[in-house]
């Protein structure tokens, strides 16, 4: 049986602006993602049996129909009422629970890769509604690169961009589960950010202007709750970073820098402080 591998880079928000509260209980956001090349693996073998087997190499991964891509596999099925089974192996890099969208990747891959398998010819936007289901960073993670996402996540818009930089990425020990952080949202309260002018700054290239623009209205909750995401903001700062800021509804904290030596001082200044620290490139 031929298997098909298809590549999962996770996600950062270098701009996340909340922008009220939805009737449906979610809220309307506009964010500006970028991939990293910090990436899972997903590869998908079909079986004869009609069964669907999940497995990774990550512990903290639920293997059952809790699991993304074990959502996305069953939607598809149901929807082209396919009768051919899969397994599916997860390779995991991108940390759980972190904000880097590893789940919501996996699931995009995952509808990537039996689009393939099944000849399904879906387009983006019927990869899109089905992503929706799974979650509001799916959308997004279908095509990945630098994209202005809004609505619940499936408004997805690629910019143009020629960011090219080195990002230090730090995991505290703890995990933040994003559904525990919106219900503490004060709409009215939040700190908001200009995602126009951060959208403008990309596209115009201009890096001082991008720093200015950053920013994420879930950090205060977050750093609230966890007071140890604005310390790893302060070290990645004060060793050097141009700019340090939380992903999603973090905890992970990411310091954006120019050049490679920069991102080194930013990474010594981690030791002994968090454990897992990664240096990596934006993937555009
Ligand atoms: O869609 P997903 O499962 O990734 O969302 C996780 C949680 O984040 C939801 O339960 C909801 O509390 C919150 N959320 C939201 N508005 C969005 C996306 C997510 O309130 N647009």
């Amino acid at each position: 049986m031929v298997s098909i591998i298809e590549r999962a880079p996770a996600k950062l928000n270098l701009g996340l602006d909340v922008l009220g509260k939805r009737p449906d209980g979610y809220h309307d956001l506009d964010m500006v993602m970028i991939s990293i090349d910090l990436c899972d693996y997903v590869t998908v073998t079909p079986l004869e049996a009609n069964v669907i087997e999940v497995d990774s190499d990550c512990l903290k991964m639920p293997n059952d129909r809790k699991n993304d891509v074990y959502k996305a596999v069953q939607l598809i099925k149901e929807k082209y009422h396919i009768t051919q089974g899969v397994s599916i192996f997860v390779d995991k890099s991108i940390p759980v629970c972190a904000g880097m969208g590893g789940g919501s990747s996996d699931a995009a891959a995952t509808i990537r890769a039996l689009n393939q398998l099944w000849k399904l010819n879906m387009t983006l936007p019927e990869m899109i509604a089905i992503g929706m289901q799974i979650g509001s960073d799916v959308p997004y993670c279908l095509k990945g690169g630098c994209a202005q996402v809004s609505g619940k996540g499936e408004i997805v818009t690629p910019i143009a961009c020629e960011l090219s930089c080195w990002v230090v990425l730090a995991k505290p020990h703890f995990g933040i589960s994003t559904r525990t952080i919106f219900p503490d949202i004060d709409c009215d309260q939040i700190s908001r950010v200009n995602i126009a002018a951060l959208v403008q700054a990309l596209k115009g290239n201009d890096y001082p202007r991008l720093l200015a623009a950053m920013g994420n209205s879930l950090e205060d909750v977050s750093i609230a709750k966890r007071p140890f995401i604005q310390k790893m903001k302060d070290r990645m700062v004060k060793s050097g970073a141009d700019m340090a800021l939380m992903t999603g509804s973090g905890p992970s904290v990411f310091a954006l820098c120019r050049t490679e030596k920069q991102a080194n001082r930013v990474v010594n200044s981690l030791k002994g402080f968090c454990q897992e620290v990664y240096k990596v490139r934006t993937l555009l």
